[in-house]
């Protein structure tokens, strides 16, 4: 059916063509337009927050300093659900053995990191049915060419798209479910996440205005600043990553003091002493000239304020004219203090599986306890028959 004529006719039979909802995201789309922007100050109480990680790898300092210990200081002030999306991983290839196991690492790590499985709701995304649910009601939302627009299905699908996973393609549907089936109002994500939770508000937004109603609130991004993105030890233009083919280039959570006083030692650095404070801006980050000339010494540094929770600009002071030797011997120390226990801990968690298999099936209960009732009311929204 052609659609391009009938954007005004249509009040019944093609809200796509709804103007308030055609946009699709992107960087021209902005957030005046935003129809149920009060729902977010209705009830400043109700801050629910829902966050994920992929079991797709080793956890790493990246996951750690940019997400996990964001996760643990929330737990303060919000209601949390932290979810292990083996899901969402599975759009990649993983052997089932490999991914049982890593389901339980990233389970192990949120404990380890301080997540408090009492207060907060620790599942793996597979086993309250609701998220996949509410995905197929989003496959219909969605447009394709708001999927189009996502540089990351780009950057995984790489050159050969024809051979992606059509998982892959609607990957940020399923996101959107994760958040919105629990109607959280707050998502920690790091920076690379941005473009899913704009798609997310998209989301909610043109489910509202397809069947008139005020249900899905429109999602806040928390989003990780630099100062916690921390990047590769070998190359510091590059994010770290458990996908780097090198571990040389990671410090994952689980390895053990000698693995990091090594690979703290041959991180990459440069041949200059390290910076004056002038580098930091008054925002108490590092200046983007700094970054780019030396991108591994901010790097460095900034994993360094990150461990000991100070500011950039007290650890530039203290460091100011000396050589990287000394400056990775501290850093090797306080990684290992700071790393040290929750990797064993981890370890522990991993190797007896009853204590992290019973947080699982317990969150899991209470997770889809939330969800039920808010997938009965989209499926009453939508018009599928319950009987
Ligand atoms: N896409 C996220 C990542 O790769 C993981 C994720 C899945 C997520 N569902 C989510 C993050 C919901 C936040 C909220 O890092």
């Amino acid at each position: 059916m052609g659609m391009g004529g009938r954007r005004n006719l249509d009040r019944s039979g093609q809200p796509s063509d709804n103007p308030d909802a055609r946009d699709g995201p992107g960087p021209r789309r902005s957030r005046r337009r935003d129809p149920v922007h009060h729902l977010r100050f209705l009830h400043p109480a109700m801050k629910r927050i829902f966050s994920g990680v992929q079991p797709s790898g080793n956890l790493h300092l990246g996951n750690y300093l940019g997400a996990i210990r964001n996760f643990v200081a929330l737990q303060a002030d919000f209601d949390c659900i932290y979810c292990v999306v083996d899901q969402h991983a599975i759009t990649l290839w993983q052997d089932p053995a490999v991914l049982r196991q890593r389901t339980r690492e990233v389970t192990a790590g949120y404990l380890a990191a301080g997540i408090d499985p009492k207060t907060s709701i620790i599942f793996n995304q597979s086993q309250v049915a609701a998220h996949s649910q509410l995905a197929w009601v989003f496959n219909c939302v969605t447009r394709i060419g708001w999927l189009n627009r996502m540089t990351q299905f780009k950057d995984k699908a790489g050159k050969n798209r024809e051979k992606a996973s059509s998982g892959l393609y609607v990957y940020p549907n399923l996101m959107a479910a994760d958040i919105l089936v629990y109607k959280a109002t707050h998502v920690p994500v790091g920076e690379d996440q941005k473009q899913h939770l704009e798609l997310t508000r998209d989301i909610a937004q043109k489910f509202n205005n397809d069947y008139g109603v005020e249900f899905f609130p429109i999602v806040e991004p928390l989003i990780q600043g630099a100062a916690t993105r921390v990047m590769s030890l070998r190359d510091g233009a590059k994010k770290m990553s458990s996908s780097d083919p090198s571990d040389a280039a990671r410090i994952n959570m689980t390895d053990d003091a000698d693995t990091v006083a090594k690979k703290v030692r041959r991180a990459t650095s440069d041949s200059e002493l390290l910076p004056d404070p002038s580098v930091v801006t008054g925002e108490g980050q590092f200046t983007a000239a700094f970054r780019e000339a030396r991108p591994e010494a901010a790097n460095l540094m900034t994993i360094f304020a990150a461990l000991t929770d100070r500011s950039l600009a007290e650890v530039v002071a203290d460091y100011e004219g000396k050589g990287f030797a000394d400056f990775k011997k501290a850093l090797t120390d306080v990684a290992v203090a700071r790393l040290g226990p929750m990797g064993e801990e981890m370890k522990r968690m991993v190797s007896d599986t009853g204590y992290v298999d019973q947080v699982l099936h317990d969150g899991a209960e209470r997770a889809a306890a939330r969800a039920q009732p808010i997938i009965d009311e989209v499926y009453d929204i939508v018009g599928f028959l319950r009987h």
